[in-house]
């Protein structure tokens, strides 16, 4: 029965992969959240909740209650809206920055911003809106803006920010995309002060609509050989979280604390029918997504 269920959802999870592959070569990368930008008030629940629980981690981890003030933060794979760069700033961030390899911001319409505003109006503490206004404007108009949006094909991290720029880095379902984590995270030291912080959320599951559900692991199925030949560039990377905390140490990070957010089921064998690369318990199957809170030196 078990190899039965395993050769079933080798064989689904491969033909998602290829599907995905199509659909890239036909499309190119579209939708990065779980729903269309076009259902403005969902996105900007995500965004609130996104930050919301980055803070939430960032604070127990720091046990500073006003870590935002005055810091100049960097977010790496914002997707497809500055709802989250707006929202930090009316919290009291200094600047926002944001760094992607996709223009995936250049068809959000205005009227989501003006549902963001409307919606960070009847919130308390908060910034005015008029002050976020201007600074969305000035961005698009490409003058100077407390909000800073890159992209970069190359991803080149350090030739858009300088060195020891940056207080804080955070990311949201991103790092899994990216193509050498360690490059990138060597970047990121670079451009970090001493005592950044940084926090960001990891989705490690497949990607795939249906898949992600019914079988979570399914990416991990494939050696390295099969999995290379069907995924395209930004699929998941099946990075593990102690490669995440090695790559950070090797980098200049300490004090790095990983929390799962998503585990599967308890009664789950979470390495049934994986390949042999992630059959050490080391790899942590049963986490399908982690928080990461780490340091800088
Ligand atoms: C799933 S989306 C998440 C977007 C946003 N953080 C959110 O939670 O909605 C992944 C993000 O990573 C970026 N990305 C994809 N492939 C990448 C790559 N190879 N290198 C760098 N960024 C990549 C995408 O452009 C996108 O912004």
């Amino acid at each position: 029965m078990m190899l039965f269920r395993n050769a079933f959802f080798y064989t689904v999870g491969a033909g998602f992969l290829a599907l995905s592959k199509i659909k890239n070569n036909l499309q190119g990368y579209s939708t990065p959240k779980p729903f269309n930008i076009s259902e403005a008030e969902r996105c900007i629940d995500y965004d609130l909740q996104v930050v919301d629980l980055w803070l939430s981690h960032l604070q127990q981890y720091t046990q500073d209650t006003n870590s935002l003030f005055g810091k100049n933060i960097l977010e790496l794979g914002p997707g497809s809206d500055l709802g989250i760069g707006l929202y930090l700033l009316a919290k009291g961030c200094a600047q926002y920055n944001a760094c992607d390899v996709n223009e995936l911001m250049k068809s959000t319409p205005d009227s989501f911003y003006e549902k963001l505003f409307a919606r960070l109006a009847r919130m308390e503490g908060l910034i005015s809106n008029d002050w976020l206004r201007q600074q969305l404007q000035a961005m698009q108009q490409g003058s100077t803006s407390q909000l800073n949006y890159v992209v970069r094909h190359d991803f080149d991290i350090v030739a858009a920010f300088g060195e020891a720029s940056m207080d804080m880095v955070v990311s949201q379902a991103a790092f899994e995309h990216f193509d050498d984590i360690d490059a990138t995270i060597r970047q990121l030291s670079v451009v970090c002060k001493p005592e950044a912080t940084l926090v960001i959320e990891v989705d490690l599951k497949a990607h795939s609509r249906w898949v992600h559900d019914k079988d979570p692991n399914s990416i991990y199925r494939y050696s390295n050989a099969v999995y290379n030949l069907l995924r395209v560039s930004g699929a998941p990377n099946r990075m593990r979280p102690y490669q995440y905390k090695e790559a950070l140490e090797r980098h200049g990070w300490t004090d790095v604390m990983i929390t799962p957010i998503k585990k599967l089921d308890g009664g789950v064998d979470s390495y049934a029918g994986l390949d042999q690369a992630f059959l050490d318990r080391k790899n942590q199957m049963d986490y399908l997504s982690i928080m990461i809170c780490a340091r800088k030196r």
